[in-house]
Order: C-alpha cells, then sequence, then structure tokens
C-alpha cells in the first residue's frame, strides 16, 4: 500500500470516528493533548499513592493492602485509575505516534518533534514497568526477575541483575528505594522530554476539550470502580513468582521474551528505536517547497505572522534601520529550517490586501512559490473571463477538497498551499469584483495538516481575528465548507446551496 493510500484509510478513520463524536470532540483529532491529560492524571493519583506508599521492601505491601482496604473509595479508587490511566497513555502514545507516521508527518520541519518523540516512549514502558516492582507482589516480583534476565542478556553486568531477585532476603531496602527513585524520576524526564518534544509548535495543544477531558476521566473512573485494581499475593523471594494476572499492555515484553528469548526482544526493540530514529533522515519523495521570504520594504513589524505561525518559525527583531529602530519597529525573520511552506503567514499579513494599487502586489511575507500577487492576478483573470452576475469563487486548500473538481461556467476555483494563506481581504475584493458570492473550503476542523490554517480561517472570516473580514462585508454571500480530499461532494453540496442563494439571499451557507 503506498503512502497515499494510507493517508485515505486514515482520514476514512478519522470520518468515520467524526460522525458520533463530531471533529471537534474525536479523540483521534487529539491524540496529543490526551497523552498530556492522561499523564497528568497518572501525575495526581500518583502523588496520592506516593504519600501513603510505606517505601521499604517489607512494608510496600501492607501499605497498599491497608489503602485498598481502608480507603476503597479514595485510595483503591485512586490507585485502578493511577494503572488504567498509565495503560491509556501507552495506548493514547502508540496511535499518536502511529497517526503521524501513517500521515508522514516526521520529517522536514517536523523532524525535531519526531525526533524528540521517540525516547518518550522508552520513558513511559521503562516507569510502567518499576512502578509494578513498587507493590512487591508477586507480579512485581516477577516483572522485577524478568526484567532483569532480559537485562542480563546484554553483557553489561558483572554480577548477574538476577542476584538480587531470587534467594531468601535478596531484596533489601535500598534497592527498593531506587525503584522509587527510577519510578519518580522517569517520569521527570519524560515530563522534559515532552517540553522539548513541544518546543517547535506554537499554541500545542495540550489539553483536550473539555468534554473529551471530562469523558476520558469519566470512562477511566467508571473502569476502576467496575474492575478494581487488586494486589496478587505477596513476592516471596524465596519462590520463582508465578504469572497470575496480568497487565499486557504495559508488561507485554515478558511474555514477549518468554515466546521467543531476552535476545530476540533486545533486537526487537533496538531495531524498533533505530528505524523509528532513521525515518526522518529517509530520502522522500515530494519535492521541497521554498519557505516564506521577508520583504522589508512591506514589513510594518505588526507581529501577525509571528502570533500565526504554527510552528514559530518567524521571530521578530529590532529593525535594522537604525531610525525606524529608535521608534521601536520590529521586523519579522523567517527561519527557513523551522518554516513548513504553508502560507499561513502571508493571510496573517496586513500587506497582503488585494486592494492596494500596486501593479504587482508584493506583501510583507509571502510564499516564492505561490506570491500573493500572481493569486490576485489570476482571480482577476478567472473572474473576467465568466460571464453574468452569478459568479462565485471558490478559495480551497491544495490538500483538502479539490476545488478543481468544481470547474464550471460559473465558477473561479482557486486552490492554495493552506487555506489559512488566503488574506480575508480577498474574499471582499472578490465580491467588489464581480462575484456574486465566495466559497471559502479547507480541510475538516482539527485536521488542517499545518494545525491551525483552517481555524484561524475560520476566525478571521468570522472577524474575531486579525485579519478580519470586514463587517461591511454582506454575509449571505460568504459560505465556507470544511471538507477533506476526497469529500469534494461536500464542496459540491456548498456550491449548490451557494446558487440556490444568489435567488433567494437568505439561503443558510455554512456548511
Ligand atoms: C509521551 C507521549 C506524547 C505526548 C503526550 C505527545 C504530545 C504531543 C502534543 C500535545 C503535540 C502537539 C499537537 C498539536 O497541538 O497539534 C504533539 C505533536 C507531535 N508529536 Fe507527540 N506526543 C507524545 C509522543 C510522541 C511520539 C512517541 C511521537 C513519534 C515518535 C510523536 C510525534 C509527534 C509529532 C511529529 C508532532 C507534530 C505534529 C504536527 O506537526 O502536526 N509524539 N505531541
Ligand atoms: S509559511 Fe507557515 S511555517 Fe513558514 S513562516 Fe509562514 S506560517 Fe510559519
Ligand atoms: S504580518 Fe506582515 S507586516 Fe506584520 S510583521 Fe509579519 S511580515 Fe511584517
Amino acid at each position: 500500500m503506498d503512502a497515499n493510500r494510507l493517508r485515505a484509510a486514515c482520514r476514512q478513520l478519522d470520518h468515520a470516528v467524526d460522525r458520533p463524536f463530531g471533529t471537534a470532540l474525536n479523540p483521534l483529532r487529539h491524540l496529543g493533548a490526551l497523552g498530556v491529560l492522561l499523564f497528568c492524571l497518572i501525575a495526581a493519583s500518583g502523588l496520592y499513592l506516593y504519600v501513603v506508599l510505606d517505601t521499604s521492601a517489607a512494608g510496600a505491601y501492607r501499605s497498599i493492602e491497608r489503602l485498598a482496604r481502608e480507603q476503597p473509595h479514595v485510595g483503591g479508587l485512586l490507585r485502578s485509575l493511577h494503572r488504567y490511566a498509565a495503560d491509556a497513555f501507552v495506548i493514547v502514545m502508540l496511535l499518536h505516534l502511529l497517526r503521524e507516521w501513517l500521515f508522514g508527518r516526521y520529517s522536514g520541519f517536523r523532524r525535531f518533534s519526531w525526533l524528540t518523540g521517540v525516547p518518550l516512549i522508552g520513558f513511559a514502558f521503562a516507569s510502567a514497568l518499576v512502578g509494578f516492582w513498587l507493590n512487591w507482589d508477586q507480579l512485581g516480583q516477577f516483572s522485577a526477575l524478568a526484567t532483569a534476565e532480559w537485562l542480563d542478556a546484554l553483557p553489561l553486568f558483572a554480577t548477574p541483575l538476577t542476584h538480587n531477585f531470587v534467594g531468601t532476603g535478596a531484596i533489601d531496602d535500598r534497592l527498593f528505594s531506587l525503584f522509587v527513585f527510577v519510578h519518580l524520576g522517569v517520569p521527570l524526564m519524560l515530563l522534559f522530554g515532552l517540553w522539548f518534544h513541544l518546543q517547535r509548535i506554537s499554541r500545542p495543544e495540550v489539553m483536550p476539550p473539555r468534554a473529551l477531558a471530562l469523558g476520558t476521566l469519566a470512562m477511566l473512573v467508571a473502569l476502576a470502580l467496575v474492575h478494581p485494581v487488586t494486589s496478587q499475593a505477596p513476592a516471596d523471594p524465596a519462590r520463582v513468582p508465578q504469572l497470575l494476572a496480568y497487565d499486557w499492555i504495559l508488561l507485554a515484553i515478558h511474555p514477549l521474551a518468554d515466546a521467543t528469548s531476552p535476545a530476540a526482544v533486545w533486537a526487537l526493540v533496538l531495531l524498533s528505536l533505530g528505524l523509528l530514529f532513521a525515518l526522518p533522515f529517509l530520502p522522500r519523495r515530494a519535492a521541497a517547497v521554498p519557505v516564506a521570504r521577508v520583504d522589508p520594504s512591506n514589513c510594518n513589524g505588526c507581529r501577525r505572522c509571528f502570533d500565526d505561525c504554527p510552528y514559530a518559525a518567524v521571530t521578530m527583531l529590532p529593525h535594522p534601520d537604525a531610525q525606524k529602530r529608535r521608534l521601536g519597529r520590529e521586523l519579522a525573520q523567517v527561519d527557513a529550517d523551522l518554516c513548513a511552506s504553508c502560507g499561513i503567514c502571508v493571510g496573517a499579513c496586513p500587506s497582503s490586501t488585494p486592494f492596494r494599487s500596486l501593479a504587482e502586489l508584493v506583501t510583507g511575507i509571502d510564499m516564492p512559490s505561490e506570491p500573493i500577487g500572481a493569486l490576485r492576478r489570476r482571480l482577476q483573470q478567472q473572474l473576467a473571463a465568466l460571464p453574468g452576475p452569478r459568479r462565485i469563487v471558490v478559495f480551497g486548500c491544495a490538500r483538502g477538497a479539490r476545488v478543481e473538481a468544481l470547474a464550471a461556467p460559473d465558477v473561479a476555483a482557486l486552490g492554495l498551499m493552506c487555506i489559512g494563506a488566503l488574506p480575508p481581504s480577498f474574499v471582499e475584493y472578490a465580491l467588489r469584483d464581480g462575484a456574486g458570492a465566495v466559497l471559502v473550503s479547507g480541510c475538516r476542523a482539527n485536521g488542517c495538516e499545518f494545525r491551525l490554517g483552517q481555524r484561524w480561517t475560520e476566525q478571521r472570516l468570522a472577524g474575531t481575528r486579525e485579519p478580519r473580514l470586514r463587517a461591511a462585508v454582506p454575509r449571505t454571500q460568504v459560505a465556507t465548507a470544511w471538507a477533506d480530499a476526497g469529500e469534494e461532494d461536500r464542496l459540491h453540496a456548498a456550491l449548490a446551496r451557494l446558487r440556490a442563494g444568489l435567488d433567494a439571499p437568505e439561503a443558510v451557507r455554512h456548511g
């Protein structure tokens, strides 16, 4: 299956989940944010467990049992919540990874996000594994011994680690304190790694929408109440523990090693990590698109491109001209390594307005591959070629439903690299230049390839974000259609509504 087919299958899955949840609450569209939420739940419930945990090898099991027996509604619940949130965290993290991979979001300007994501997998599994040991029941003992056997498969230690876990009185408080230290320290490293992971993303979505967050919490609490986590028999250092009830998500490594061998699992883990780290460096077929370029003579230092760039590629510097600098003027600058070539900054720049009388429209920040002046020319030419007052202009996104599919004698269809690259003044310009109505289309909400293009466009058209579509523009002549690639029928439906609306101006326009 080639990459495009995989992406299309992924999008179909998104649409199937959109049906019951809506695009705003589809969990697949918020996996990163759900991961952060689950991390917070794990940390909050873990903090309480830490307070009651006796951190000695002999007392740990008893302290957790007491917790479940004496405070089933708070302590017992938090204990179960801690475990189920950890299971959910690992599932959500792996789905997030799979999704980014299937959508091809791992190279170029996303390389940093990808590479800083990979170590998080190791941190998540390592801290979960050690968490089982803190209970020091037979499952914890089994896991500690199996992990030691696995580590012993590497020629790293002079004395095999397994010696720590077999024989009477094998485990001492010092070793147990080390478990506690690792179980607390590794999540801190994960948190630090997460901060790195989000460095190249402006306005990262770190919390899912409230309804989704509450739904996730309710589901975990229900699971904890219906199926509370219980300890198994206490660890017995004199006996090799038998496997009782198992957590197949967090402890998957042990049955895998049992079914194959510790060396085979090492090979699998190292190969998988190696492939994940190598992926962003593999050659890809897509041609590189030139990055955004600032024209100092058209930049007034307003910072809108800086605010709207989804990948923090724009920085504002003191103006190089001493006189302007003295007046406090700044100048935008693009970091080519961070730029996604999405054009969202062009849509944000006040100099991108087509009403300027320049023969060749030049703006403050522009995309060399699709300059804003060329968009104005295309619009003028296409409108001039269409007859009559019922002309409709469609602005669309190259990643979303194909606007070219709308070609008709009354339609001027213009595709952009991202709909966020459309300055809203172009909508007014099209209407003033003879269009009867304008349709603006882009990917479904929360599905923008460049994260924020659809959202900014919606806000700019609604007049809640700069640059705004002026309030004087008759909204009955403007419609939006948020449709992914392959959903051209949605565009056709929106167009049909617009055509009907040209005869009956009060018709509903948004879909
Ligand atoms: C510990 C688990 C993880 C959490 C909590 C997490 C969280 C997040 C969040 C909140 C975002 C920003 C989403 C947005 O606002 O658009 C993000 C982006 C991203 N993550 Fe993760 N992440 C995790 C692990 C990973 C892993 C393991 C990978 C892959 C190896 C990965 C790859 C990416 C990529 C490539 C992006 C950028 C997406 C884009 O540019 O549109 N993440 N992550
Ligand atoms: S093209 Fe996109 S990523 Fe590059 S500077 Fe403009 S908004 Fe930022
Ligand atoms: S939006 Fe345009 S004018 Fe404003 S800082 Fe960016 S390039 Fe300069």
